[in-house]
């Protein structure tokens, strides 16, 4: 019987499937927690109870490529699911110039 103690319990199913199922499982993404996001996270749901603010409360996140950023809003699109504060997310052409340009000549 092999030893599966230094895997997270939560794993321990996927080593009784077959190939091919355990390849599937393995290419799936999942979200590693780590204290960096946690504290961003968290100061995103303390603004988000400040309500009535003339001016909204602003927060920029920035890091090197590959740093998480994607990673870290996919994460947040996730649990805002279930989070009874809601956020909107909207997406922002990388060059907006441009967008205006083609779009209006
Ligand atoms: N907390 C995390 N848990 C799991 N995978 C992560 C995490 N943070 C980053 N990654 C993975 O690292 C890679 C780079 O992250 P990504 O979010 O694309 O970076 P960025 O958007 O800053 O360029 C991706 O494959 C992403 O899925
Ligand atoms: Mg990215």
């Amino acid at each position: 019987m092999a030893d599966y103690s230094h895997v997270h319990p939560s794993a321990h199913k996927f080593f009784s499937l077959p190939d091919d199922q355990r390849l599937i499982a393995c290419s799936n993404d999942f979200w590693v927690q780590h204290p960096g996001a946690e504290k961003i996270m968290a100061g995103i749901q303390l603004k988000m109870k400040m309500r009535n603010k003339v001016s909204a409360p602003c927060m920029l996140i920035t890091a090197p490529g590959g740093g998480g950023k994607t990673a870290l809003i996919e994460e947040m699109k996730a649990r805002n699911a279930n989070n009874e504060d809601k956020m909107i997310f909207v997406s922002m052409h990388q060059s907006p110039r441009f967008c205006t340009k083609s779009r209006y000549g």
